[in-house]
């Protein structure tokens, strides 16, 4: 028996089990023996996992991939040096990290059969439907990427995602412009590549190193979030043994939803509809009243200020230095002043999150509201993969099969048309 124990005395039976306790939990399959199961809709105590990649401590506001804090790596980072260190543990060494921006710049092409189901959509498609649906079509471009257990084909399927996925979410951005697609060019590095494919016109994009370096810093921070909703959409549909990229396409789906990564698109819908810093106090007092939400507010793991949402209000100034400012920021923090002081939000630990700056930004740098999501799902791909691939080599992970209690009816028999 191991050294922290919990005993169960079952009052219905008069039965005590001693079951394990470790890292601070029981398993639930120890309940059995009890006859029992444990019911958590939403996951709201449960672990589904153990994971060494990201620590989160909701309580005090710290965030740290493999043990760095968010804070030195959105100071010192580039994004795809932090994908090397929550895929391989540790930060990439000069030697190592060369070698996997050589191998992404050379992976970045997809076949052009893309920009042909890109053309299927409607011009006015929302950018994350059509992000979904090209990334499960890369699919279909890579059968070999069904081999999920061999870790040299899932390293490749890894490389292929972190570099196809800038070429398809700035296709999307062309798609709802009307614009031609702009290819990818090995001579920029991956955020300069994608901003240049994004915003190129005729030929031509002048780049703005400080905005590209506060974009960058704003997916460094998005890159992991631990057990998100998203990335348990990953984790639970690759608990299949289905492809990375359809694995994937079902963390995007996730990540569209307005109390997730959609949350960003919302915060700025709810900023146009306020209008204007006077009508904050009304707005305030329809959340208070249950009417709404107040988008961008709330975490289920922070109940303290989201450690990012810090982080991004430095790099706001940066970016507002260089564009001027949005009067929509105006409001955003007057809802943070007047809600950081208000007893509905205090005492229900309600803080912004990382959502509630981010979409002011996206919008300063030229991207529209639709495409804030996407921008989200480029910083978190690689943090789907580092966790896809934690699951798969987890011997303790079977396929995520959730149990219920049934409500339903008892058997009956089934009544012919005519009686019914
Ligand atoms: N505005 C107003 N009230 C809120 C908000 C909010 N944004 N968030 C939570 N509350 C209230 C709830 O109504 C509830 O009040 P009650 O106790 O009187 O019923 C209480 O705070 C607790 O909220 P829950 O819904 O139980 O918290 P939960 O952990 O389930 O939800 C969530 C977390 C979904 C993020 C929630 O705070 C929310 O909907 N926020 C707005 C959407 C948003 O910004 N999402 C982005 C999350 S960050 C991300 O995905 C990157």
């Amino acid at each position: 028996m191991a050294e922290e124990t919990l005993t169960i005395r079952d009052n219905r039976t008069g039965t005590e089990v001693e079951i394990p306790v470790s890292d601070g939990t029981i398993h639930a399959t120890d309940l059995r023996q009890l006859g029992l199961m444990s019911y958590d809709p939403a996951f709201l105590n449960t672990a589904s996992t153990r994971s060494g990649i990201t620590y989160i401590d909701g309580d005090a506001g710290i965030l740290r991939y493999r043990g760095y804090p968010i804070e030195q790596l959105a100071e010192h980072a580039t994004l795809l040096e932090t994908a090397w260190l929550l895929f391989e543990g540790e930060l990439p060494t000069r030697d190592q990290l060369e070698t996997w921006e050589e191998e992404v710049r050379l992976h970045t092409y997809v076949h052009t059969n893309v920009m042909q189901f890109l053309d299927g959509f409607r011009h006015d498609a929302h950018p994350m439907g059509m992000l979904l649906g090209a990334v499960a079509a890369l699919s279909t471009f890579y059968p070999d990427a069904k081999e999920i257990g061999d870790v040299e084909s899932r390293r490749l399927q890894r490389v292929r995602l972190i570099a196809k996925f800038p070429t398809i979410a700035a296709w999307v951005f062309r798609h709802s412009r009307g614009l031609p697609y702009v290819f990818p060019r090995n001579d920029l590095d991956y955020i300069g590549n994608f901003v240049n494919m994004t915003f190129e016109i005729g030929g031509v994009h002048e780049p703005n190193p400080v905005l590209q370096r506060a974009l960058e810093i704003l997916l460094v921070l998005h890159a992991d979030h631990e057990q998100n909703a998203s990335t348990n959409a990953v984790r639970g549909v690759g608990s299949t043994q289905v492809d990375p990229f359809s694995a994937v396409s079902a963390g995007i789906a996730a990540l569209y939803g307005p109390l997730h990564g959609g949350a960003n698109e919302q915060v700025l819908r709810m900023l146009d509809e306020i209008g204007d810093v006077k009508n904050v106090p009304a707005f305030i007092e329809g959340v208070k009243n249950h009417e709404r939400l107040l988008m961008g507010f709330g975490h289920r793991i922070y109940k303290n200020y989201d450690p990012r949402a810090k982080l991004i209000k430095r790099v706001a100034d940066d970016v507002f230095a260089q564009t001027g400012i949005d009067p929509k920021l105006e409001i955003a923090l007057e809802l943070e002043r007047i809600a950081l002081e208000d007893d509905y939000f205090v005492s229900r630990k309600l803080y912004p999150n990382v959502d509630f700056y981010s979409g002011i930004i996206y919008r300063a740098m030229g991207y529209p509201t639709d495409y804030f999501t996407v921008l989200f799902a480029l910083g978190r791909l690689p943090g789907w993969l580092a966790q896809w691939e934690e699951m798969l080599s987890d011997s303790e992970q079977k396929i995520a099969r959730p149990r219920q209690i049934y409500t339903g009816y008892d058997e009956r028999d089934f009544v012919p048309i005519a009686g019914r």
